[in-house]
């Protein structure tokens, strides 16, 4: 039988750490990086600039972000033994176990053999992770071997003409980057506090990485965004939304892409996604999936006082771009990567080994009998 839930399962609650990197549900719109507001830097910064912050504490000049976006551009090929492990995964595998390997088969072909070589590690897998998510999901369902190496500058835009072999328009290629700023960082998720538990042993970034990648799969953390969409996909109209979910609170079905551990009101994610998903809808000529979206945010508030997070409208924004919905959770390991990385290096620069206790809750302490006695 299940144990009751105490009011401090799941660490919720309690500080397990100190971080420079970001506060949630503390200041500004609720969600800031090295003490920027995710608005401001989704208004008026790249994600090449937000991945830059969150490495080094500050926003580059224009001759660091030349030199940084100069050093991604030549890492993002992969090496010819990583294609052929991507070519042996089938089609039917999931796209995070891809990422998975992808992640840690290239740290044995390039190992960070000392924290010197941490930058060039995280640079790396920032500049590679696209082409890994793309190289398979081109070869496996469509036979191609496309080429790893693209003329796109953003990482968004590489991602999106690494997918479709099209140069995005401008909406698609600004959209993109917006996702990847609002994914970027999150203080100590699940997948964060994997990574940094992973770094406190003293372990290499692959390993710490390939770890938060398993953390980010599941559809409690990063999968909720591809589980919404197949949700949202089932209903046929903003009214039909409504009745279907009456019934899923009514089956006590979790509803994914609502609902948030730390924020209690709103995810200032959401806002932001919403709108984008708003405006993609109209170039793409259909808005229904739009619609039926706000009518099941207006549901849940209304029923349960259960807001979107930032997964729930990222479901339509990206199939409004043509994203295939297995690929939806990879971008989120393209994006929070650099917060992965930005937190193995902060735990790296004042580390402590984490290990927490336990309550007890086993049997009396007793003594072994001869196992003819049992
Ligand atoms: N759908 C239906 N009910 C939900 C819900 C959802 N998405 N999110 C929370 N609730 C309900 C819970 O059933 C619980 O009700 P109860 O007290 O009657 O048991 C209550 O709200 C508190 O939720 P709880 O699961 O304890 O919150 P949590 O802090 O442990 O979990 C999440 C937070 C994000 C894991 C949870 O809201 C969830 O599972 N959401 C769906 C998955 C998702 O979108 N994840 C992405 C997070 S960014």
């Amino acid at each position: 039988m299940a144990e009751k839930k105490l009011s401090g399962a799941g660490l919720r609650g309690q500080s397990a750490g100190q971080t420079k990197l970001c506060t949630v549900g503390k200041s500004g719109s609720g969600l800031t990086y090295c003490g920027y507001d995710v608005s401001d830097l989704a208004d008026n910064a790249t994600f090449e600039e937000v991945a830059y912050l969150l490495f080094n504490g500050e926003l580059p000049n224009q001759s660091q972000l030349y030199d940084f976006k100069a050093e991604l551009l030549t890492q993002r090929d992969l090496p010819q033994a990583l294609k052929e492990v991507l070519k042996l995964i089938p089609a039917d595998a999931h796209p995070m176990d891809v990422m998975r390997t992808g992640c840690s088969f290239l740290g044995n072909l390039e190992p960070e053999v000392d924290f010197s070589e941490q930058n060039k590690a995280s640079n790396r897998l920032l500049a590679v992770f696209p082409a890994i998510m793309c190289f398979w999901y081109k070869y496996s369902h469509h036979g191609l071997e496309i080429d790893c190496v693209t003329d796109e500058d953003s990482i968004g835009g590489h991602f999106l003409k690494l997918l479709t072999g099209n140069n995005p328009s401008d909406l698609h290629r600004k959209v993109m980057d917006v996702s990847l700023i609002l994914y970027a960082e999150h203080e100590f998720n699940a997948s964060t506090f994997t990574a940094r538990v992973c770094a406190s042993t003293l372990s290499d970034m692959y390993s710490c990485v390939t770890g938060a990648i398993g953390s980010l799969r599941g559809p409690l953390h990063g999968g909720a965004n591809e589980a919404a969409m197949d949700m949202i996909q089932k209903f046929s109209s903003p009214a039909d939304a409504k009745v279907q979910m009456a019934g899923m609170l009514q089956r006590k079905e979790k509803i994914m892409g609502f609902g948030h551990a730390i924020y209690s009101e709103s995810d200032p994610r959401n806002v932001i996604i919403k709108a984008w998903s708003e405006k993609l809808g109209q170039d793409f000529g259909d808005s229904s999936l739009y619609h039926i979206s706000v009518a099941c945010e207006e549901f849940m508030w209304d029923s349960k006082k259960l807001f979107c997070n930032a997964d729930f409208f990222h479901a339509s924004a990206y199939h409004f771009m043509g994203i295939p919905t297995k690929l939806f959770t990879p971008i989120f390991v393209c994006s929070r990567l650099s917060g992965w990385a930005a937190h193995i290096m902060e735990q790296r620069s004042n580390n402590r080994i984490i290990r927490p206790s336990a309550d007890y809750i086993g049997a009396e302490p007793r003594k072994v009998t001869a196992i003819s006695q049992r």
